[in-house]
């Protein structure tokens, strides 16, 4: 039976060659009930797509942004038609550092919820307060809320913003499913994950509460041992 998913977001990390290693280390655990999705960089998708479909890997495709309009004159988007044809199944919408560094508002992230739904592949909206929650909340229909996964990322717990890299102090396991409870009450047909610092030695924290469906895990993700680590911990749980 399928338990809990575990999102790797490499972030901007990896040559294709190292994706394709990584993808080789993780591939010695096969036995687990866990759903595992690896968010990678867009060049890395098709040989991970080509050796996941090859080895029979139980790891399901994701990207870390969708372009908000359909194919087109939108020149250095990737589009959801295209992420369809290489397998992705998931895709991290409105990522705290999409809307740092590239500006990314509430409105984008509702349109590129828009485009993924469109193609079946689901979106995990990230949002790090409340108040976001709400604001992208009223701009989807509930037909389209309960397709959708929310990533709980308060900003302070995401590892590179509060220190050295993968230093980062995760959310208290209290607040996040406090935080989460809140989020449900507006929309208990969603599914809920946490994102910030998860790493193998606080993971089964959070996955061993009822209200958290799924983790996402960014640097310590690329590390292959590590994550392995992570998998192996959930999947005693
Ligand atoms: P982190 O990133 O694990 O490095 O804090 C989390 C994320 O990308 O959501």
């Amino acid at each position: 039976m399928e338990k809990f998913f575990i999102i790797a977001n490499w972030k901007s990390n990896k040559t294709t060659d190292e994706a394709i290693e990584w993808l080789r280390e993780i591939s010695k655990i096969k036995d687990h009930n866990l759903k595992i999705i690896l968010c990678a960089p867009f060049t890395a998708l098709y040989p991970l797509k080509l050796l996941i479909e090859k080895s029979g890997l139980p790891i399901k495709l994701g990207a870390q942004d969708i372009s908000p309009f359909p194919d087109g004159a939108y020149t250095g988007e990737i589009s959801a038609r295209m992420l369809k044809d290489l397998g992705v199944g998931y895709v991290l919408v409105g990522h705290s550092e999409r809307r740092r560094y590239f500006g990314e508002t509430d409105i984008q992230v509702a349109q590129k919820v828009r485009m993924a739904l469109d193609f079946e592949i689901i979106p995990i909206v990230c949002v790090g307060e409340f108040n976001q929650f709400i604001n992208i909340l009223n701009k989807l229909e509930t037909k389209e809320l309960a397709k959708i996964i929310f990533m709980l990322e308060p900003p302070g717990a995401i590892s590179v913003q509060t220190g050295p890299v993968g230093q980062g102090e995760a959310e208290s396991v209290q607040n996040v499913v406090e935080m989460i409870k809140k989020m449900k009450r507006f929309t208990p047909a969603s599914n809920f994950f946490y994102g910030g610092s998860v790493k193998s030695h606080n993971i089964t924290n959070f996955l061993s509460q009822p209200e958290i469906n799924g983790v996402v895990t960014g640097t310590a993700s690329q590390n292959a041992q590590e994550f392995i680590k992570m998998i192996e911990n959930a999947a005693k749980i």
